[in-house]
């Protein structure tokens, strides 16, 4: 089975789907793409609210979506977020934002070079409650540099994809990306899917790349390693 294990599908909730309507159109192009298991990983902020405050809202969505979702045929839709790295996070329990039921979270790392959130994204994974995944990891080459890149690399987690990097982008970083995959460096795929268009669910594509370079084992192996992280 495939997993998507992030996407912004939940409706009307980050900046991702605008709607009940979109989000179900987006379930039948994951089913469509041999997805049968679909992580809603909306985004969380730390700066704009808490934890308890997050997990309430996203369950309303989460209701919202269920009853339009009774009857038909879509892929299992389980809960997820992504949060965003923030200071306090180290002190807080983490377990409501990680994959329902799991001790697994994906975490998103800031957009600007590297500082204090190293080491607070070090004391996470060493307070060793939650096992990590790190969202879209091919993001940080250019933003880290050579050095800071190495060093998030060498942490001891799960590193995620988009899978629009491996359809999308200049041809010396697809290729350093395909090499990635190869070697085994990053370990789980996700769509990142936002919309219909302009980040759509690209699955299907990015599974049929990866057979096309001969990586198909290791999409394989990508798959079950995400089965098992998004199983309770
Ligand atoms: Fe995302």
């Amino acid at each position: 089975m495939n997993v998507d294990l992030h996407c912004h599908i939940l409706p009307e909730f980050d900046d991702g789907s605008e709607s009940v309507e979109m989000s179900l159109e987006m379930l039948r192009r994951e089913k469509a793409q041999g997805v049968g298991r679909v992580m809603l990983t909306s985004h969380f902020y730390r700066t704009k609210e808490d934890i308890d405050h997050f997990v309430r809202r996203r369950a309303a969505a989460f209701a919202h979506l269920k009853q339009a979702m009774a009857g038909g045929d879509y892929p299992e839709v389980r809960l997820g977020a992504e949060v965003a790295m923030h200071r306090a996070l180290r002190f807080e329990d983490l377990t409501p934002l990680c994959y329902e039921g799991t001790n697994v979270i994906l975490l998103e790392m800031p957009f600007e070079p590297m500082g204090f959130w190293f080491n607070d994204l070090r004391a996470i994974i060493d307070k060793n409650k939650v096992k990590v995944v790190l969202a879209h990891v091919e993001r940080f080459k250019s933003l880290y540099g050579k050095k800071g890149f190495e060093q998030v690399m060498e942490l001891p987690v799960y590193k995620q994809i988009n899978t629009t990097s491996l359809l999308e982008g200049g041809f010396f970083e697809k290729r350093a990306l395909f090499k990635m995959v190869e070697d085994g460096d990053v370990h789980l795929l996700g769509t990142d899917a936002h919309n219909l268009k302009a980040r759509p669910v690209n699955m299907k594509a990015a599974l049929d790349a990866l057979d096309r370079k001969g990586l198909g084992d290791r999409a394989k192996e990508m798959a079950e390693r995400a089965v098992k992280l998004t199983t309770p």
